[in-house]
């Protein structure tokens, strides 16, 4: 039988990876704690309407990346391909329009039928911040500055560059689409398959097109920034002057259009040097339309998500974080004995590891293995006296001690 496997594009996330998985969360859990943001979790799974109403039926997730199945009562589901959907569809469910503006901090895998390369899943995990009626760039500047202030608490500033755009409101972007249909129609015989359905449905779709015929068209393609009305220009500076304010670096890039439909003014990504092609590992902007596209009041919404395997993979090997103190129990008699201590010490939240079987050396060897610096070693004379052996393992040092001085000695 051949090796079993976990399917194409998953991968198991085991020991020192997982408690890298654990510092990139966690991290954004702290600091999204000091905006003001509350945990929501949604499920893994949805209607599949709540997507392919609000990504756009031309975004490359809905046209072919869902993974979309009928349950046994006929429902038709979705695994999440991403989060603002689904937390949209919850704000709504939950009726928790009423008390605004509402700032959301969520994590968890995602699905999507993608390519598997370096950096790209068909299980990936995002952990992302949504905010709910503010129409204020000032939030906008605010969100950016919690990516920077992130890339910089996990040590990846300096890897790190942020792209951004304004795609404008409805009127701006209209009189764009037109302007690129006009363009996209003198280039029609060459363009891709793919483009030419996009031409009749979103053109801006074209822009991302990652066809080589279409990338050369698009050196040409007219730019957004000459379609923006007073109010989209206005709102875009806002923010530019904020960032150059508060000092955080960004370029501009008249071609960042995104691969969602929802989004409308300003839409960044953060990019990471040396992950090759799939290089965006936190990316978002506003998407005032949506909550009213999902049956909701009109309402200010702005975000973003960052991808955890991404990340991951910038940070490099991690050093294991926990090293747990290895007991060694010398005699039968004396196990009880070091249970008792092993207990209290994990109740005072110190890792700890009972070694089972084999003779010192060998368990020594575990102890090595696990990556403890000390061992404590339990025979009848210590147990007698109320006593440990901790033996330091670096040094091959010994010390003897109370069996209520472990942490003190240690320490
Ligand atoms: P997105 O750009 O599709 O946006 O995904 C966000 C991030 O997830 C990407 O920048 C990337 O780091 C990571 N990512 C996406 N696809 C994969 C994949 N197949 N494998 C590994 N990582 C991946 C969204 O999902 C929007 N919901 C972001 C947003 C939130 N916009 C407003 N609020």
């Amino acid at each position: 039988m051949s090796k079993l496997q976990a399917p194409r594009g998953t991968t198991d996330i085991l020991f020192n990876e997982s408690e890298k998985f654990q510092k990139i969360i966690d991290t954004a859990r702290n600091l999204s704690k000091s905006y003001g943001a509350s945990e929501i979790h949604t499920p893994i799974f949805e209607h599949s309407g709540v997507f392919k109403r609000t990504l756009g039926e031309n975004s490359d997730i809905v046209h072919k990346e869902m993974y979309s199945f009928n349950d046994r009562s006929d429902n038709e589901l979705t695994l999440r391909p991403e989060g603002t959907a689904p937390i949209v569809r919850a704000v709504l469910s939950n009726s928790l329009t009423q008390s605004l503006p509402l700032k959301l901090f969520y994590a968890g895998p995602m699905f999507r039928y993608e390519r598997p390369q370096k950096g790209r899943q068909r299980q990936f995990h995002q952990w992302g911040f949504e905010v709910f009626g503010v129409q204020n760039p000032n939030i906008d500047i605010e969100l950016l500055s919690f990516a920077w202030t992130y890339f910089e608490k996990l040590g990846l500033k300096d890897k790190i560059s942020l792209e951004i755009n304004s795609i404008g409101d409805k009127e701006s972007r209209d009189s764009y689409k037109a302007a690129l249909v006009d363009f996209y129609n003198l280039h029609k015989e060459s363009l891709s398959e793919d483009s030419l359905r996009r031409l009749t449905q979103n053109p801006l779709r074209i822009l991302d097109s990652k066809d080589k015929g279409d990338k050369e068209i698009n050196k040409g393609a007219p730019d957004i920034d000459d379609y923006l009305n007073d109010t989209s220009r206005g709102y875009y500076d806002k923010i530019t002057n904020g960032l150059d304010a508060l000092g955080l670096a960004y370029t501009k890039n008249s071609r960042l259009v995104r691969g969602l439909d929802y989004y409308n003014h300003v839409v960044f990504e953060f990019k990471a040097e040396g992950l090759g092609s799939q290089d965006a590992v936190l990316s978002g902007g506003r998407y005032d339309g949506l909550v009213k596209t999902m049956g909701g009041p009109e309402m200010a919404s702005v975000g973003f998500a960052a991808g955890v395997e991404r990340l991951g993979l910038l940070l490099g090997e991690s050093e294991q974080t926990t090293k747990p103190i290895v007991f060694i129990s010398l005699d039968e008699k004396c196990d009880n004995y070091t249970l008792s201590i092993l207990n209290k010490l994990r109740a005072d939240g110190i890792a700890c590891e009972l070694t089972y079987s084999g003779n010192l050396s060998k368990r020594m060897k575990r102890a090595a293995k696990l990556g403890a610096d000390y061992a404590i070693i339990i025979g009848e004379d210590e147990m007698a006296k109320n006593e440990v052996c901790i033996k330091t393992l670096s040094t091959g040092e010994q010390a003897h001690c109370g069996a209520d001085k472990i942490k003190a000695t240690i320490k």
